[in-house]
């Protein structure tokens, strides 16, 4: 996927709505932003924390067609994938190529290790991803 032209990620962290619209579908669904805004930007980038292993991004893409949502960091060298070109069903990393299904979080060309596939839905025209155990993390 190198040197494929695509929809490229975006800058900014988006707060949307707060961890208070984990409504009824659950305390591990997080409400993280409207469609139309992830259609218009690409890819957008959110905080949580792990009990366990702290502070982390999850990237969330829009390739056209569906949202998905992975780990953000690159488990090469911690590329933003949110940065990198979209292309249907994949990302590339942005720092050296790594090519990711959006669906999975598997490194389709085995440049490295397999990343983290967050289940994600839309509802109403707003992105939901399941994210167990964790909470968002909002910068004060
Ligand atoms: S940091 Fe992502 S491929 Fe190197």
């Amino acid at each position: 996927m190198p040197g494929s032209s695509g929809i490229h990620g975006v800058e900014s962290m988006s707060d949307g709505p707060t961890a208070d619209a984990a409504s009824a579908a659950g305390a591990d669904d997080f409400d993280l932003c409207s469609l139309e805004e992830l259609k218009g930007k690409g890819a957008l980038r959110f905080e949580f924390k792990d009990p366990t292993h702290g502070r982390h991004e999850i990237g969330v893409f829009w390739d056209g067609e569906s949202a998905y949502a992975i780990e953000n960091y690159c488990p090469h060298e911690f590329g933003l994938l949110s940065y990198g070109p979209v292309e249907p069903g994949v990302v590339a990393c942005p720092l050296h190529a790594a090519v990711f299904d959006l669906k999975t979080g598997e490194c389709l060309d085995k440049y490295t290790y397999d990343t983290v596939a967050y289940e994600t839905e839309v509802r109403e025209d707003r992105v939901w991803v399941k994210v167990p155990g964790e909470e968002r993390f909002i910068r004060g």
